[in-house]
């Protein structure tokens, strides 16, 4: 059994986590420390509100009293972060605030659960809690490669272009350092683009799916041809549940979905799915008039080239053959059953998505597109 610290479980990633563990390990315990930025959402937690293994504490990773507090009082023996500022775009634009929550964040993270665990060790019953602090990192910490160069693997020299992946390669080295330094029980999860439900609508594949609901232009930056490796967000969960349950402390593990495409295509891809979605419910027809001028027509004729990103990564792959080899991980959904159920969740769930686009994410979008 496990008390679990979740950090960032009310995010796109973090919840789907949570949804999947209390599923699967009724016995244990999550706390959710949530500070609920523009990216984190109660609704996203709603399927477990009732539960009573699960609590939600509103607060920020930079608050070490009050990590620590949260670690004493449900016995914490194993941290899975996830909380960050995760928006490449956001990150050109403003980088402080992931300087503030991806670095500092996580140091003073590192620095709470170091105290509690190895300065001032408690013990639960007769045992000293076995602990684990488990870094959920991302695959863009490796930079970027040509359209033939051969998939990152754990070993491949770290070299980050944007501000959120420096970002993220810095935190990725405090947790590396605080286990060889102190003896820290630390795992690293690098994972490639995730998506399914709850994907917050400024990330490429949910934006796509409400602006054509919103008959708005499909943006493509540059020429479409960067490369992302897609991942069902269940199977990262899956990918995590192995690394703490069966992976070596000390380890990185990569984490990715064998598909790679282009984005161009992945998009073209999405306008087909709700085209036929559509052409299969006149309820959906009904409830998206506006949308119905281009599904009727021509959905692509959505797509409009725009400015590319600054420092736009040509391509991300990932190979994950260790996590294969050693944990047995391979991902349980095809990536055609993963999209289905993707946009089949953004045309079922619009009270969602719509509740999500206020009025700062709308300042976003004008800010970023106009
Ligand atoms: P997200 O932006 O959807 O969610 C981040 C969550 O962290 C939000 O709920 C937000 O409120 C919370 N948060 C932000 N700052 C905080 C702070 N200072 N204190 C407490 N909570 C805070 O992000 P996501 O896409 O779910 O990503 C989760 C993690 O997975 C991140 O660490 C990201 O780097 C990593 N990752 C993401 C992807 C991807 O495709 N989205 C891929 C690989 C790795
Ligand atoms: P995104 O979902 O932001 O994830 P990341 O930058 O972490 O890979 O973007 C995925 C890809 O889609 C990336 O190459 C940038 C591109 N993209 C667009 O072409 N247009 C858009 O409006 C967005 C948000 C992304």
């Amino acid at each position: 059994m496990k008390n679990i610290l979740v950090t960032g479980g009310a995010g796109f990633i973090g919840a789907n986590f949570v949804h999947y563990w209390l599923n699967k390990y009724d016995s244990d315990k999550v706390i959710v420390l949530d500070a609920l930025t523009y990216a984190g959402n109660l609704a996203n937690l709603e399927p477990v509100q009732g539960n009573s293994n699960f609590v939600f504490v509103q607060g920020d990773i930079c608050d070490q009293e009050l990590v620590e507090k949260l670690i004493q009082e449900h016995g914490i023996d194993t941290v899975v972060h996830f909380a960050a500022e995760s928006h490449v775009d956001r990150s050109i634009t403003g980088p402080d605030a992931f300087i503030e929550t991806n670095i500092l964040g996580t140091y003073s993270l590192i620095k709470a659960v170091k105290k509690c665990w190895i300065d001032e060790p408690k013990e639960r019953g007769d045992d000293i809690i076995e602990h684990r602090f488990h870094h959920v990192s991302t695959d863009e910490v490796y930079g970027t490669l040509s359209p033939t160069d051969p998939a990152f693997k754990e070993d491949t020299a770290y070299a980050p272009n944007s501000p959120y992946s420096a970002s993220k390669a810095a935190s990725d080295h405090l947790v590396r350092a605080y286990h060889h330094t102190y003896g820290l029980n630390v795992t690293t999860s690098n994972c490639s683009n995730n998506y399914g439900p709850y994907h917050f609508p400024e990330k490429l594949i949910p934006l796509v799916i409400t602006n054509i609901l919103h008959n708005k232009s499909l943006p493509i930056y540059g020429n479409g041809m960067q490369i992302r490796d897609w991942l069902y967000v269940e199977d990262h969960a899956y990918g995590i549940d192995l690394v703490l349950n069966k992976g070596r402390v000390g380890e990185n593990y990569n984490i990715g979905g064998n598909n790679e495409w282009a984005n161009i295509n992945i998009v073209k891809e999405v306008c087909k799915l709700v085209e036929n979605e559509f052409a299969n419910s006149t309820e959906l027809s009904a409830r998206f008039p506006e949308a119905l001028a281009a599904i009727n027509s021509d959905t692509e004729s959505l797509i409009t080239y725009v400015k590319d990103r600054p420092g736009h990564d040509r391509r991300y792959a990932i190979d994950a053959t260790k996590t294969r080899d050693e944990l047995g991980y391979e991902p349980k959904e095809s990536f055609e059953t993963g999209i289905s159920k993707t946009v089949a969740w953004y045309l079922n769930n619009e009270s969602w998505w719509q509740a999500v686009m206020d009025g700062s994410y709308q300042d976003w979008v004008e800010k970023q597109y106009s």
